[in-house]
């Protein structure tokens, strides 16, 4: 792959246009025309790939470990209670001691932000960032961004807004560098305890008003407040935030007829989004989801083949 020389993936930020289309051109061959399904393949056969999870997962971890076993890898995965980090091992010697059980790639989520940097410094086999802290989550900005391709196409000149919990979200941050460098429009919006204006340095456009932020929008991706990176309260109530900033039938009512929604998941119903609009044909939740599958191959296989010729 020419366009593709990184053995890590730490996230979106430096990443060129041409690196990412890369990505997600290699995704895209990764589903098979006919089915719709999943190509299996050998690509990775006899690789050991290790997931640590340090904070709670559902989609990601499981994406990436049938991404893994698509791509005829050996995975393992391993969560922060179930390992010795509670006995007081550092991740450091964590990651070490993986590396020495024969690891061919660490993907690892943990909440301290720079925790994949580090590790990548660490240990000489390919590290994927699979969300740390508030800081980044590439590999969801690149399956939110191979979805909003599917429908919108190209998406240079759409106008792509973000709704929430924008200050405490990697995955806004990780959708923001992506979508501008692909030459989207994008808009953050959301109470301005959590859409602070800095962003606009950024490249983005900052709104606390609804209306203005879905008007004209070409597709909306909702966010859930973080409590667990909250240490103050941000708004007044959760039921407060739902009636100023909750997507809801009203809401669709200025909305483009057809502009479509997206949420990274796990979604609050009744919260950022009324239950029948994440149940509505507006809704590519589920399609964000089965898109993570492809997207984490082509991660775990460009990354590895770099590896592969170092
Ligand atoms: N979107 C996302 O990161 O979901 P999980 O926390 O379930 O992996």
């Amino acid at each position: 792959m020419k366009n593709w020389k990184r053995s890590s993936l730490l996230g979106l930020e430096d990443l060129s246009k041409a690196e990412i289309m890369t990505i997600l051109e290699t995704a895209e061959s990764f589903i098979s025309q006919k089915s719709n399904r999943i190509s299996e393949g050998s690509l990775l056969k006899g690789y050991r790939i290790i997931n640590l999870f340090m904070e709670p997962s559902t989609r990601t971890r499981v994406a990436f470990e049938i991404a893994a076993k698509s791509l005829g890898a050996d995975v393992i995965s391993i969560t922060g209670e179930a390992s010795s980090l509670t006995k007081g091992e550092s991740l450091k010697d964590t990651a070490l001691n993986v590396q020495a059980l024969g690891a061919d790639a660490i993907v690892i989520r943990h909440s301290s932000p720079g925790s994949p940097l580090l590790l990548s410094k660490i240990v000489d086999v390919p590290v994927i960032n699979a969300g740390d802290g508030a800081h980044e989550h590439p590999s969801q900005g690149l399956l939110d961004i191979f979805t909003l391709r599917q429908k919108l196409g190209d998406v240079k000149g759409k106008k792509v807004t973000i709704l929430g919990d924008i200050l405490f979200s990697r995955v806004a941050r990780s959708n923001l560098f992506g979508l501008l460098t692909l030459g989207a429009q994008v808009t953050l919006a959301g109470p301005s305890t959590l859409v602070p204006l800095e962003f606009e340095e950024l490249g983005a456009k900052v709104t606390h008003n609804l209306q203005e932020a879905l008007t004209d929008a070409d597709a909306v991706m909702l966010l859930r407040i973080q409590h667990e990176r909250q240490s103050a309260t941000h708004f007044p109530s959760l039921s407060e935030y739902s009636k100023m900033f909750g997507l809801n039938k009203s809401v669709l009512d200025f909305m483009k007829k057809d502009a479509s929604i997206l949420h990274p998941g796990p979604i609050n119903r009744g919260v950022e989004i009324e239950s029948s609009i994440a149940d509505s044909d507006k809704s590519l939740i589920l399609d964000q989801v089965s898109n993570g599958i492809a997207v984490r191959m082509a991660i775990l296989y460009l990354c590895s083949n770099v590896r592969k010729k170092i």
